[in-house]
């Protein structure tokens, strides 16, 4: 297809698009810069602002500790419970609370406390590292006869099935897997995955950082145990903004946090001496959370539950089919190759492009000379372009300028102006 078809695509599908008026809800200081890493950091809502304007004021300001009764105290299950149908679950089975990494601690460690008398953990090699750096520490403490044993990748892309299958033994506490990988986007089968690890008495904890409002995700469905995820990209929740975590109800009783923490009481107000963990899903908060920082999750979650999450997938789907197409016609003859699943079944919302320059291009697309249009990807050490796709805010036409302008880079040997050394966040 010449550039011009292409171009053509891009503009008829952003023409159709019944999505297209979300993005106006969206702050756009810059209404040229193309964003693509809202799978890392979802743009700012509109709404978002006014909220914590209003909770700043209204609620801290005048009503101040009033509104620990009237708005606060109820807030992370509330939310957890707007959360549980973006991701199969029921009312009460989600909530709220500190970060991915910390749910992830509470959680595989209740998991292993259950599952007494198994001593391996299943991951694997596309997990990210704070998955595995978090179940390093709880099975160091666990004693020398616990092991993290991790299936790996034949491609970088896919994870090895086969592995995984016969690593996954009756000797497993515990499989953690994130639903999307974080660098090739794979998607995992969440059923047929779940189910392997009941076969062999194994509970499962899915990480779903880039699987939120970006999949749909049936954990009731498929008979998921457990699930953690945070809230600052796909959500549009904010930078650190609080994560959330999943259990499966009737495993409430069974799996207890080892951080006992007063807002996971029975009854913290009564200041009793003696640790009773709450019934409710409640039990597995730690401390006070950061209400301002959760109150500005709401609007982002509610945004995706008004898009509709099929509908969103289908773009997503069809946005990440252009830009593969993109990419094999006008980046893969210049020395690019695909990082992610061709199959969209087994893709998440975002494209791997893979190139041993990918960090110099990524800062000439980000740092643009006068005349030339500034694009946001991630660069993903150590050779990936990653193009975030967000349904609700990413055009086709946006997709299409990003290819240009990668190629025009590279013909143009534009990257050999950006050093090689990688900047602290990348
Ligand atoms: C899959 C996955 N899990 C966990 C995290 C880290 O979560 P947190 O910083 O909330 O602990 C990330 C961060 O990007 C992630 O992509």
């Amino acid at each position: 297809m010449s550039s011009d078809e292409l171009y053509q695509l891009a503009c008829n599908a952003d023409k159709e698009d019944r999505l297209a008026p979300f993005r106006d809800r969206f702050y756009k200081p810059d209404p040229d810069l193309v964003y693509l890493d809202g799978n890392s950091l979802g743009r700012l809502l509109l709404k978002t602002s006014d909220q914590l304007a209003e909770m700043a004021h209204d609620q801290w300001g005048e009503k101040l500790i009033e509104s620990w009764n009237q708005h606060w105290y109820d807030m992370p299950l509330r939310l957890g419970n707007k959360i549980a149908p973006l991701i199969g679950a029921s009312e009460g089975e989600v909530i709220m609370a500190d970060n991915t990494s910390t749910n992830l601690y509470k959680l595989a460690h209740g998991a292993l406390r259950f599952q007494a008398g198994r001593t391996k953990v299943v991951s694997d090699t596309l997990n990210f590292p704070t998955d595995l750096y978090i179940l390093q520490g709880i099975l160091k403490d666990a004693g020398p006869q616990y092991e993290l044993v991790l299936a790996g990748t034949k491609d970088d892309i896919h994870p090895d099935l086969e592995e995984l299958d016969q690593l996954i033994d009756n000797n497993t506490a515990l499989v953690v897997l994130s639903l999307v990988t974080f660098k090739s986007g794979y998607l995992y089968d969440l059923e047929k995955i779940t189910r392997l690890a009941h076969t062999r008495g194994a509970l499962i904890l899915w990480d779903l950082s880039h699987a939120a409002g970006a999949v749909p995700v049936g954990l009731n469905e498929a008979g998921a145990d457990l699930a953690v995820g945070c809230s600052y990209k796909y959500l549009n929740g904010g930078p650190g903004s609080p994560a959330f975590l999943y259990v499966r109800e009737d495993l409430r009783p069974k799996i207890h946090s080892p951080v006992q923490g007063w807002f996971g009481e029975e009854n913290p107000f009564r200041f009793g001496l003696q640790y009773t963990a709450a019934c409710s899903v409640r039990k597995y908060l730690s401390g006070t959370p950061p209400i301002l920082s959760l109150g500005a999750t709401e609007p982002g979650i509610d945004i995706l539950a008004e898009a509709g999450l099929e509908n969103l997938r289908n773009k997503s789907v069809r946005q990440s089919e252009y830009l593969l197409k993109l990419l094999h016609e006008k980046l893969v003859p210049l020395g690019f190759s695909p990082g992610s699943p061709e199959n969209s079944d087994r893709r998440g919302s975002h494209v791997a492009i893979r190139h041993p320059r990918a960090y110099q291009i990524c800062q000439a697309l980000i740092h643009p000379e006068p005349g030339n249009p500034r694009i946001i990807p991630d660069f993903r050490d150590p050779d990936i372009i990653r193009v975030g796709i967000t349904p609700l805010y990413t055009t086709y036409t946006e997709l299409y300028i990003a290819v240009s302008r990668i190629r025009d880079i590279m013909q143009n040997k534009v990257y050999l102006k950006f050093p090689e050394e990688r900047k602290t966040v990348t």
